[in-house]
């Protein structure tokens, strides 16, 4: 008996590393936590699905609004207990800090938190070696310098992110110059900045190469997209088009947008680029001038209205969708009665919406006429009914049509997978697994509470 523990003990010790990365927030996250994890591997940390069995766990963090913060630091107790006990037992774990959390209270994490090894912003990435190498030898590392272009350099080396291999990320920008006043990003992620339009290329083909048949385009604001080439200078929309090229991929994204960087050529690749798919994710916040002022967003409720309505004309199926904040410092309820009248006017697809949270060092935080926290609930509960309607009316519509389905993944039944229209609903089909990767005309025929339900259309009712 002692001896199968002495054994046990002892390939804990020398067997394989082990490495966990957590992510939280938006999807450039997502896209970084791969990064990390790719790098951890690369320092001879295998991935692990559960934080208990890792050598390192790594807490990639978001900070946009108070509860996403709030959850690193309840987050860290419990690694810190579990830190204990593995060390009881041996075993030596090294604990760091990533993400936009990182990079705002980078050294307050240091000081509250001793289970901390090292903090990392998100520019710092390629660095993250040289963290495991101080950690290895008892040092703390604080690592937060804006270093994008050395990071872009870096993820040439890394594989892409792909969450299942048929759809996957791609990051094109980094960082906001917009600086609306209730925003963290432009503090947290730094000054805009494009990537390499041959680097993003070469990417996406050697994703293509491997069975991606889906890309979406990340960037805090995609479609500021600019990067000056030895030849050319590219856009967004220029990036499409030769990404269009690309043999293999059928389908084409992005996300974020900012209304005041739609621009023409854009608006026509959705015309022009079969590949580019019709839906648009583009944040508005309020429907009220003088709140959008005050917030400082640059373009009142008409000036997105006319936005959509010109996206409209040249793709007329496209789906909307859009980002809400409800009670903004000094918000009436006349602002808020503005915000749900554009969004009557607009018809929204999907769309996420939320309480203002104040964040330390953004201009709206020091502002006094903060909304009464019952007030903001009972917005936002309204705006959310009103949203809900649209986004079930919108895939109500869709019921008895025939839409192109890109099937990604195994549905939850034998029998099943599912895929995604070309507005990102996802539709559950009776169909065989050799399909995923394909896409196929599906005949769309209910709803469920989160997807919908169609069968293939060469199929016949019942089969
Ligand atoms: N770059 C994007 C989105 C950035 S963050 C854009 O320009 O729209 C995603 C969303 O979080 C924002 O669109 C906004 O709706 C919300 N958000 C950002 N800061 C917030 C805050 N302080 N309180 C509440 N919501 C916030
Ligand atoms: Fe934040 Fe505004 Fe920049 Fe979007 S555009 S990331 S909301 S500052
Ligand atoms: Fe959050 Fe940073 Fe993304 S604050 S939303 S993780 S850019």
């Amino acid at each position: 008996m002692r001896q199968e523990d002495a054994r046990v003990n002892e390939e804990d010790l020398i067997g394989p590393r082990g490495g966990y990365v957590k992510s939280y927030g938006c999807q450039m996250n997502a896209y970084d936590s791969s990064r990390i994890a790719g790098l951890l591997e690369g320092a001879g940390y295998s991935a692990r699905e559960d934080a208990g069995d890792a050598e390192v766990i790594v807490l990639n963090t978001c900070h946009i609004r108070e509860k996403a913060s709030d959850k690193v630091f309840s987050e860290l107790g419990q690694i810190r207990r579990l830190k204990d006990e593995r060390a009881a037992r041996g075993q030596r774990t090294i604990v760091g800090v990533a993400g936009c959390v990182a990079q705002a209270e980078g050294a307050e994490i240091l000081r509250r938190e001793a289970a901390v090894d090292f903090v990392v912003g998100p520019q710092s990435y390629h660095r993250l070696p040289e963290a495991l190498r101080n950690a290895d030898a008892g040092e703390r590392t604080l690592l937060v310098n804006f270093e994008t272009e050395e990071k872009f350099q870096d993820l040439k080396r890394r594989p892409a992110f792909s969450p299942t291999r048929i759809s996957a990320f791609v990051t094109v920008q980094e960082g906001c110059d917009k600086f609306c006043s209730f925003c963290v990003v432009p503090y947290t992620r730094g000054a805009e900045i494009s990537r390499a339009a041959h680097d993003i290329v070469a990417e996406a083909e050697e994703l293509a190469r491997n069975g991606t048949r889906d890309i979406s385009l990340l960037g805090q604001n995609v479609n500021a997209y600019l990067w000056n080439g030895p030849d050319r200078e590219w856009t967004l929309a220029g990036l499409f088009e030769r990404l269009s090229q690309i043999p293999g991929l059928r389908r084409l994204r992005y996300t974020t947008s900012h209304p005041c960087d739609m621009r023409d050529d854009l608006i026509v690749a959705h015309r022009e680029l079969p590949k580019v798919m019709p839906y648009l994710h583009l944040p508005v916040q309020s429907g009220s001038d003088t709140i959008l002022q005050a917030m400082n967003r640059k373009h009142t409720a008409r000036d997105y209205i006319a936005m959509i309505e010109r996206v409209r004309a040249a793709r007329p199926d496209i789906a909307i969708s859009s980002d809400f904040i409800v009670g903004f410092p000094g918000e009436t309820e006349a602002d808020f009665q503005s915000t749900l009248r554009l969004v009557r006017e607009v018809g929204f697809a999907s769309a996420f919406s939320f309480k203002y949270s104040p964040r330390p060092g953004t201009p709206s935080a020091d502002w006094s006429e903060h909304v009464p926290e019952e007030i903001k609930k009972r917005r936002l509960q309204a705006l959310q009914e009103l949203l809900e309607a649209q986004r079930q009316s919108f895939n109500a519509a869709c019921i008895g049509r025939k839409l192109d389905v890109l099937f990604e993944k195994s549905g939850r039944h034998p029998g099943q997978i599912v895929g995604r229209t070309p507005y990102m609903q996802s539709v559950q089909v009776d169909a065989p697994e050799s399909l995923i990767g394909q896409n196929r005309e599906v005949l769309i025929e209910r709803l469920g509470s989160n997807s919908l339900f169609g069968r293939m259309s060469d199929q016949p009712e019942g089969a």
